[in-house]
């Protein structure tokens, strides 16, 4: 399994994730490159969740869409860094440096990913037991008996109600909060180390938006999971993250654990963020997290206060 290994690389106890000055252009042979992210470094433990802000077009999704080796589809090239993985046998990679193939082998059984529109994600031709089957018969071998079994367990899992007649279900069948408990699932299927949800509620209700993050601090106590969690409502952060990462134009630009980050932020538009937030706790008495206005930070007018 671990051929690929990077034999000379080595990461801290617990770490599961590494990601270390890494680059990434779209059109890098072309006169100007547009660089999505510069030098994004950030390390994920075991079980923890890290929190990636930023407004839109900071380079969050491009950021991890490359850890999963995605954006070399839609162009991208990695121009420098490394993504370091302790992978589930002990071994540890970079998958800037594996092939394509190799990559695809541990999409879903190491690291996986949720997005935003499951309705993109979902094939509406296929049941949602045979989707969530063909990922566990893919990585592990299993029988499409088993593998059905499998997937009958990772829809109970995320509390799908009423589980076992949802296996013969079409995508357009669910609710949105249910097919994105399906992509969870799917996600889940393989028990992966980490799991990226890129803006899993943003196209949801308020209601549905907070059982879907009950359901990711669930899952993580009862399976150990890293996550990778993308969001710009900070409102989201203080919810579930346990540190955050401050993204501003392809670069991150302050990074702490959440209640310092809360309690303390030192860079501008990281308090411009949490400007449009109440205070960390106060909605401890409120049923879901309310959602905030996205804020525009121009960085070319204000200067960060503060040396980072
Ligand atoms: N396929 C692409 N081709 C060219 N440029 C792209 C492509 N995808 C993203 N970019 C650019 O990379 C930058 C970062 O985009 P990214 O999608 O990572 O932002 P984001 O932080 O996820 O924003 P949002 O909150 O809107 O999802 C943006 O300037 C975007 O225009
Ligand atoms: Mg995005």
């Amino acid at each position: 399994m671990s051929v690929q290994s990077v034999a000379t690389a080595s990461l801290p106890d617990g770490v599961i994730l590494s990601v270390e000055n890494l680059e990434v252009c779209f059109a890098a042979g072309a006169a100007n490159p547009m660089r999505a992210v510069r030098g994004v470094s950030f390390q994920i433990g075991r079980g923890e969740t890290l929190a990636l802000v930023g407004e839109s077009g900071s380079g969050k999704s491009v950021t991890a869409m490359t850890v999963m080796r995605l954006t070399e589809y839609d162009g991208a090239k990695i121009t420098g860094g490394r993504i370091l993985m302790r992978l589930k046998d002990g071994g540890i990679t970079d998958l800037t440096q594996l092939s394509e193939k190799r990559v695809e082998a541990l999409r879903g059984f190491e690291f996986s990913i949720v997005f935003q529109d499951p309705m993109s994600s979902l094939n509406p031709v296929f049941t949602i037991g045979d989707q969530i089957s063909e990922v566990v018969m893919r990585h592990q071998g299993k029988s499409a008996r088993e593998a059905r079994a499998i997937a009958l367990n990772v829809l109970k899992l995320v509390r799908v109600p009423d589980a076992a007649r949802r296996l013969d279900q079409y995508a357009h069948q669910l609710s949105g909060g249910m097919r994105q408990r399906v992509m969870i699932a799917m996600a889940l299927a393989c028990r992966p180390s980490l799991m990226i949800l890129d803006e899993p509620t943003t196209a949801l209700d308020v209601t549905i938006q907070a059982q879907i993050l009950d359901l990711v601090r669930a899952l993580q106590r009862e399976i150990g999971m890293s996550v990778l969690f993308i969001t710009h409502d900070m409102g989201v952060v203080a919810e579930i993250a346990d540190r955050v990462c401050v993204m501003l134009k392809g670069e991150i630009v302050e990074s702490g654990p959440v209640n310092q980050i809360f309690a303390a932020p030192r860079h501008r538009y990281t308090r411009a963020l949490i400007s449009a937030v109440p205070r960390l706790g106060s909605m401890a008495d409120k049923d879901a997290p309310e959602k905030f206005p996205l804020v525009i930070y121009d960085a070319e007018t204000a200067e960060p206060e503060a040396a980072l």
